[in-house]
C-alpha cells in the first residue's frame, strides 16, 4: 500500500465510509465546548456529546453512529513535545447504542486497520480488562484477539475507561501498533514503542457519586482513535508532527524561530490549539476555559522567550492561523484570532516585567517561602507558577 496516499483526509473518509457501509450514520462533530450544564471544561473524547444517548435516550439517527470530533486534553499537557501527544486533536469514533457488542467492534477494528490502512497484523498488540473485585475479566475480548492471532495482555487500571468521576464507564480493549525498527517484542505495558491507537470501550455501567457501579439501561460500545496519531503511524512517520496537517507549520515555523525539536513541537501544538480554542469562541481569562487558553499561550511564550525574549507572535504567518481555522471548519475571522493572541502576549510581557521588578526588591532576595508566594499573588497579582519560573529555587 502506498502509505503517502493515506493523508489525514483520506484516513478520515476511509474510517467514516467503513462504518457507514456497516449501517452507521455519520453525526456532525461538535465544538470543543460541551453544553453549559456539563461539568467538564472541554470535550475530551468523541463520546462526550453522546452521553445522554449512551445513558439510554434514543438517538434520532439510530443506534449505530460514526463521527470525527475535535477534542482537547489538558491531562496530556506535560507530554506534548513527545512523538504522540497533542493538546487539540481529532478523534475518529464509532458507537453502538445498545446494538452490537464489543467483539464485533474489535473484529471491525482489526479489519479496518489491516485491510483499510495496511497495518501489518504482526505489528499489533491488544490489551484487555483483566478483572477486579467488582467486575470479571473481559474474556469475550480476549477470545476475539486470540482467534485473530493478535497477542493480548490483561491489565486492570489501564483497561477501564471513564470520562470523569461519575457517569458512563466500562472495561475497554486497546489496540497498540509497534513503532520500533526490529521485530516487535515485549508488551504494551513494558515497552513504549507499542503506541496505543484505538480504544474500544464496552460502556455498560454508570458510576454514581458514591463510586458504586450500576448497569446502564443498555450495553454500548464506544470507540475512539486519535486521527493524527493514526495517520503518522500508518505513514511510518516518527511523530504526529510529521503528518500532513502539520506541513505548513513544519515549513514556516523553523525559519521564524530556531528551536530544538521538543520546543518546536510544543510551540506548534500550543499555537494551533490556541487558534482552535479561540475559533470556538473562548477568550483568555483567569478562570475556566479562558484560563486553559491563557496557560497555553503563556507556556508557548515561555518556551519561545527562553532563548530570545524579543520573539513576537505578530511574526506568525497569517496562513498558519487560516489553515488551522479552515481545517477545523471555523469561520472566526483570522484577524480577530491574531488580535487576541497579540493582546495576550502583551499582557504576559507586562506581567513578567512587573514580576521581575518586584522580585528584585531586597525582601525577595532569599529563598521564597509559601508566605511570600501568597503575598506576591494576593498583593501583586503574580501567579505562583510565574514567580517560580522567574525564580526557580
Ligand atoms: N471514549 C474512549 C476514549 O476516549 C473511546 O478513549
Amino acid at each position: 500500500m502506498d502509505t503517502d496516499r493515506l493523508t489525514t483526509d483520506r484516513v478520515q473518509s476511509t474510517f467514516v465510509e467503513y462504518f457507514e457501509e456497516r449501517g452507521h450514520q455519520r453525526i456532525t462533530g461538535s465544538t470543543l465546548l460541551p453544553p453549559s450544564d456539563d461539568s467538564v471544561l472541554f470535550t475530551t473524547s468523541g463520546m462526550h456529546p453522546l452521553t445522554p444517548f449512551l445513558e439510554g435516550r434514543p438517538h434520532p439517527l439510530g443506534n449505530r453512529l460514526v463521527n470525527v470530533q475535535r477534542c482537547l486534553r489538558t491531562t496530556d499537557l506535560d507530554e506534548v513535545g513527545d512523538p504522540t501527544h497533542l493538546t487539540v486533536f481529532e478523534m475518529l469514533g464509532s458507537w453502538s447504542l445498545g446494538d452490537y457488542e464489543g467483539p464485533q467492534s474489535l473484529r471491525w477494528g482489526y479489519e479496518l486497520l489491516t485491510e483499510g490502512f495496511g497495518v501489518d497484523p504482526r505489528h499489533m498488540h491488544a490489551t484487555v480488562f483483566g478483572g477486579d473485585d467488582r467486575t470479571g475479566p473481559d474474556t469475550a475480548s480476549s477470545d476475539v484477539w486470540e482467534e485473530l492471532g493478535v497477542p493480548v495482555e490483561p491489565t486492570t487500571e489501564d483497561n477501564w475507561w471513564d470520562n470523569g468521576p461519575t457517569g458512563p464507564c466500562g472495561p475497554d480493549s486497546e489496540i497498540f501498533l509497534w513503532t520500533g525498527d526490529i521485530p516487535p517484542r515485549s508488551t504494551p505495558t513494558q515497552d513504549d514503542r507499542w503506541v496505543e491507537v484505538w480504544n474500544h470501550v464496552t460502556m455498560r455501567y454508570r458510576r454514581l457519586d458514591d463510586g458504586s457501579l450500576v448497569p446502564l439501561p443498555q450495553r454500548n460500545v464506544d470507540t475512539g482513535m486519535g486521527l493524527e496519531r493514526l495517520v503518522s503511524l500508518v505513514q511510518g512517520k516518527q511523530s504526529v508532527f510529521e503528518c500532513d496537517v502539520f506541513a505548513p507549520w513544519r515549513q514556516l515555523v523553523p525559519g521564524l524561530w530556531q528551536l530544538d525539536v521538543p520546543s518546536l513541537r510544543l510551540v506548534c501544538d500550543h499555537l494551533r490549539s490556541a487558534v482552535v480554542v479561540i475559533g470556538d469562541g473562548v477568550r483568555p481569562a483567569n478562570t475556566g476555559r479562558g484560563y486553559v487558553l491563557r496557560r497555553l499561550v503563556r507556556r508557548l511564550l515561555t518556551v519561545l522567550w527562553r532563548d530570545d525574549p524579543t520573539r513576537y507572535l505578530g511574526d506568525l504567518p497569517g496562513e498558519l492561523i487560516l489553515h488551522t481555522l479552515d481545517h477545523f471548519r471555523q469561520d472566526t475571522d483570522p484577524v480577530v484570532v491574531r488580535g487576541i493572541l497579540l493582546e495576550e502576549e502583551q499582557r504576559f510581557r507586562r506581567l513578567l516585567e512587573r514580576g521581575r521588578r518586584i522580585l528584585s526588591r531586597p525582601r525577595f532576595q532569599g529563598p521564597l517561602g509559601e508566605e511570600d508566594l501568597f503575598y506576591l499573588h494576593d498583593t501583586h497579582g503574580l501567579p505562583r507558577e510565574l514567580v517560580l519560573s522567574l525564580r526557580p529555587e
